[in-house]
């Protein structure tokens, strides 16, 4: 069961909501957490009939007490991986912890290059030749954690940002469903800062799985 954190558009969640849809990730979306109560992310939601949920961190005197609403949330749904899709907050390492090797981000850019907010636009404003899209696992230091999948592309001459941010969204509506499918898969394994993808027949699976009575 997934849980999608969002703040915005959520484009990235109507691709992950297609790819469930189209049958090419094998997993549900139990809940939609928008910190916004614009988000359209919301909408796209309430439309796929997933439980779409406002938490207002205004109405929270501390920021731990608003990760503890997202955290039991995300729990009362029997959320087992967290994907942060345009997630606009900072998480705490408490928020970290109770979701080990459980989140998954999105970046627009190749990390270690061009973290925060602005990944396209610091790349084409570098003057960069290649950029791209990141998934990672999400630790406790900001785009940070262990690369799951990666995908470069090349800017183009005179390159405006509105265009390289469609180009790089087209990749990333691309990327995180193969990203989640893969962790569904059981195919990913962490070892340190080092992702490990399993090619689709080595997957070992317990006997009692394979061989069925
Ligand atoms: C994406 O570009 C993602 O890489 C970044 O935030 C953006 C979210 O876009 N983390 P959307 O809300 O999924 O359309």
């Amino acid at each position: 069961m997934i849980g999608v954190l969002c703040s915005g558009q959520g484009t990235n969640l109507q691709a992950i909501i297609d790819a469930i849809a189209a049958g090419r990730v094998n997993a549900r979306i139990g809940v939609v957490i928008s910190d916004r109560s614009d988000a359209f992310a919301l909408t796209r939601a309430t439309a796929a009939g997933i439980p779409a949920c406002w938490i207002d961190p205004k109405s929270f005197p501390i920021r731990g007490a608003f990760e503890q609403a997202m955290i039991q949330t995300l729990r009362a749904r029997r959320v087992q991986l967290v994907c942060l899709a345009g997630f606009m907050r900072l998480l705490s390492p408490v928020f970290v912890r109770a979701f080990p090797r459980r989140i998954l981000n999105i970046h627009p850019a190749l990390l270690p290059a061009f973290p925060g907010a602005h990944g396209v636009r610091d790349a084409l404003t570098w003057g960069a030749k290649v950029t791209g899209v990141t998934i990672h696992f999400v630790d406790e230091q900001v785009d940070h954690g262990p690369i799951v999948l990666q995908e470069a592309l090349a800017i183009q001459s005179g390159e405006r940002e509105a265009e390289l941010v469609k180009r790089v969204h087209a990749i990333e509506h691309r990327l995180y469903p193969e990203a989640i499918q893969l962790i569904a898969e059981g195919r990913v394994r962490v070892d340190g800062r080092r992702v490990t993808i399993r090619s689709a027949g080595s997957v070992h699976r317990p006997p009692s799985t394979v061989h069925k009575k």
